[in-house]
């Protein structure tokens, strides 16, 4: 069924703790904008993959659960990120399944938007 919605929490920098839901196919982006979620500056160019403020930090072990691995596209994003991890990824570019219900993600206390560099 793929209605069935899919819950996700965004840990913010402050130690706020947002769940949100979102539908199989909804990037993480979406699920915020869907929500209307505060989150400043946050997805500035939209999830066309050139401001990189969509920046989220996962556990390795959910890093390494997404179905996806990073595009050079969204890995040279990256490199102009706010504080940068290892597990980092971009939020425009994290597609949810099912499997993915559950996710808890860190959201970096401030955004760098690449476009303005
Ligand atoms: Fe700009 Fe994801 S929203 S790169």
């Amino acid at each position: 069924n793929n209605d069935k919605l899919i819950k996700v929490t965004f840990n913010k920098a402050n130690g706020d703790k947002i769940t949100a839901e979102g539908k199989k196919g909804d990037s993480l982006l979406d699920v915020i904008i869907n929500n209307n979620l505060d989150f400043d500056g946050y997805g500035a160019c939209e999830g066309t993959l050139t401001c990189s403020t969509c920046h989220v930090i996962l556990d390795s072990k959910d890093y390494d659960a997404l179905p996806d691995k990073p595009s050079d596209e969204e890995l040279d994003m990256l490199d102009l990120a706010y504080n940068l991890t290892d597990t980092s990824r971009l939020g425009c570019q994290i597609i949810l399944e099912e499997k993915l219900d559950g996710l808890e993600v860190q959201v970096p206390a401030t955004v760098n938007d690449a476009r303005y560099n």
